[in-house]
C-alpha cells in the first residue's frame, strides 16, 4: 500500500499509484504555467497559494475519475487543473470575506496585500481557468458555469442566513452542497467525461462527487473547532469568529432548544456574544470541543461519506474504485 498525494490517499495497485503520481506533477506543472503573468507582482500574488501546497483534493478525483475511461487522454489534466484553479481563486476570495489570516500554512493573500489585490487576484485566476476551459469545449464551459453559480449561490446563501419557517440544518447542507459539493461534483464528472467514460458512469461519478464533497466540507467544519492550526493550515475557530454557524453550532443550537441542559444555552449565549474576544473565543472554542454536537457532527461526515461510497455500486471492480471507497475513508478521518 502507497501514499499518494499530500492528502495521503492509500492505494494498493502500483500501476494506479504511478500514474496518479505522474498526472498529479503534470497538474503541478500546469498551476504554475496557468498561473505566470506578464506582471511579476500578479505572478508573485497568484503563485503564492499555489506554492504553499494544499491537498490537491480535486485534481485527485479528477484523475481517479479518469480511470473508468481512457486515463491518458489529453483532457484529464488540463481539467484537473481548471478545478483546481478554480478552487483556488474561491480560497483568494473566501479568506477576504472570513477575514482569515492564515492559509495553507501562509498568510492569506489578503494579509499580505490587502483585499482588493486579494479579490482581483482571484478574479485573475478565474480568468485563466476559463482561458483552459475555453480549449475544452463548450460542454465543459456549461458545465463549469452551472457549478460556480451554485459555488456562489452557496456563498451567499450562506451569508444570507436561513429564511423563516426553514430548518437551519436543511438550509446548511443546502450551503454546502452549493458551495462545496458542486466543484468536487465537477472534479469527478470532468476526470470521467474527459476520459470519455460513458454517460452512466460519469453520472455515477459526479453523484460520488457531490457527496464526498459534501462530507468534505462537513469534516472542514469539525476541524474548525477540533484541530489545531498545524493541521489545518488555517487558524481554528475562525468559523466561530465569523459566526458561520456550522454543524457542530447548529447541532447545539437545536439541543438547546429541545430543552437541553443549562449548560447548553450558557454556550449558545456566548456563541451569540462577542468572539472576537480572544477569552471568550477561546472558551466558546473549548465548550464545543468538549459537547456531543460535535460527535453528532462527525457521525453526519460519516453518513455523507457512507453515500458516497455507496454510489460507486454499480461501477465495476478496479484499483480506481478501490481508491475512491477509500477516499471517504480518508475524508472521515480527518475530522477525526
Ligand atoms: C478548503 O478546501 C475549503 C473547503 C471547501 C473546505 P480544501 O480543504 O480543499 O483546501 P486546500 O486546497 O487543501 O488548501
Ligand atoms: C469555503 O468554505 C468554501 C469555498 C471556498 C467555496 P470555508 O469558509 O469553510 O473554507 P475554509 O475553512 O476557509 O477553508
Ligand atoms: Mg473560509
Ligand atoms: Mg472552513
Amino acid at each position: 500500500m502507497t501514499v499518494v498525494g499530500p492528502l495521503g490517499l492509500s492505494v494498493r495497485d502500483q500501476a494506479l499509484e504511478a500514474d496518479v503520481q505522474a498526472g498529479l506533477a503534470a497538474v503541478e506543472e500546469g498551476l504554475f504555467e496557468a498561473t505566470k503573468s506578464s506582471v511579476p507582482f500578479i505572478t508573485e500574488a497568484a503563485q503564492h497559494l499555489v506554492r504553499a501546497g494544499g491537498k490537491r483534493f480535486r485534481p485527485l478525483l479528477a484523475l481517479l475519475a479518469a480511470r473508468f475511461g481512457d486515463p491518458h487522454a489529453p483532457g484529464i489534466v488540463p481539467s484537473a487543473v481548471v478545478v483546481e484553479l478554480t478552487h483556488l481563486a474561491t480560497l483568494y476570495h473566501d479568506d477576504v470575506m472570513d477575514e482569515a489570516e492564515v492559509r495553507r500554512g501562509v498568510p492569506s493573500a489578503n494579509v499580505n496585500w490587502g483585499n482588493s489585490v486579494a479579490v482581483l487576484t482571484g478574479d485573475f485566476l478565474f480568468a485563466r481557468a476559463s482561458h483552459i476551459l475555453a480549449d475544452l469545449g463548450p460542454e465543459a464551459v456549461r458545465i463549469q458555469a452551472e457549478a460556480f453559480e451554485r459555488l456562489v449561490t452557496g456563498q451567499i446563501l450562506e451569508t444570507a442566513g436561513p429564511r423563516e419557517r426553514t430548518d437551519p440544518i436543511d438550509h446548511y447542507l443546502e450551503v454546502v452542497a452549493g458551495k462545496t459539493g458542486s466543484l468536487i461534483a465537477v472534479s469527478g464528472r470532468f476526470g470521467s467525461l474527459m476520459a470519455g467514460a460513458d454517460e452512466r458512469t460519469v453520472d455515477v461519478l459526479t453523484q460520488y462527487g457531490e457527496r464526498i464533497g459534501t462530507a468534505f466540507q462537513l469534516a472542514d467544519d469539525v476541524l474548525d473547532i477540533a484541530s489545531d492550526s498545524h493541521e489545518s493550515g488555517k487558524t481554528p475557530g475562525t468559523d466561530l469568529r465569523e459566526g458561520v454557524p456550522t454543524l457542530p453550532v447548529l447541532h447545539l443550537r437545536a439541543m438547546a432548544e429541545q430543552g437541553g441542559a443549562p449548560e447548553d444555552r450558557a454556550l449558545c449565549a456566548l456563541l451569540d456574544g462577542d468572539l472576537t474576544d480572544d477569552a471568550r473565543h477561546a472558551e466558546a472554542l473549548a465548550g464545543l470541543r468538549a459537547h456531543p454536537a460535535l460527535e453528532q457532527a462527525r457521525r453526519d461526515t460519516v453518513r455523507f461519506a457512507d453515500q458516497a461510497r455507496e454510489v460507486l455500486g454499480p461501477l465495476p471492480d478496479c484499483a480506481a474504485k478501490q481508491a475512491l471507497a477509500e477516499l471517504c475513508d480518508t475524508v472521515v478521518h480527518r475530522a477525526g
